[in-house]
């Protein structure tokens, strides 16, 4: 009876936490234009693995807002394999003039690998 009434219980805790928005980690929102303008793309990436900036938005459009989610950290490259120095790094709320208030112009960015923030 008191293991019918925990397992309830932990169903309807476990459905309100799923209620909840979720943020998962490597999800970053991108567009075309500065300030969030369109076209714009919500992808969500696997962590470690190196994206090609050419694939983000269709057509292969120049990006000019970066903005992983709270939970992601982004490393930008100028080569399109992650290879070589790394030239950016984005973090929430991201970069939505092509890093130019930041001195940090990302026109240059081929490619992006995004982690969890809390590793
Ligand atoms: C992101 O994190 C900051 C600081 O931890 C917090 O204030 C903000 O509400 C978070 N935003 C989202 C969308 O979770
Ligand atoms: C940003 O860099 C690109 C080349 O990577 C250059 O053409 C452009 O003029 C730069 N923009 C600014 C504002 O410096």
């Amino acid at each position: 009876m008191q293991t019918t009434f925990l397992s309830a219980l932990v169903l309807v805790a476990a459905s309100l936490v799923s209620a909840a928005p979720q943020e998962v980690p490597g999800e970053v929102y991108f567009c075309g234009k500065n300030n969030w303008v369109a076209p714009c793309k919500d992808l969500i990436f696997d962590l470690g693995t190196c994206q090609k900036a050419a694939t983000f938005l269709d057509g292969g459009a120049q990006i000019a807002s970066i903005g992983p989610n709270n939970h992601t950290v982004c490393i930008g490259y100028k080569s399109a394999d992650c290879t070589g120095s790394s030239s950016w790094g984005f973090v929430f709320p991201g970069d939505a003039d092509g890093g130019v208030a930041s001195g940090t112009n990302f026109t240059a960015l081929q490619s992006l690998v995004c982690y969890d923030k809390h590793l």
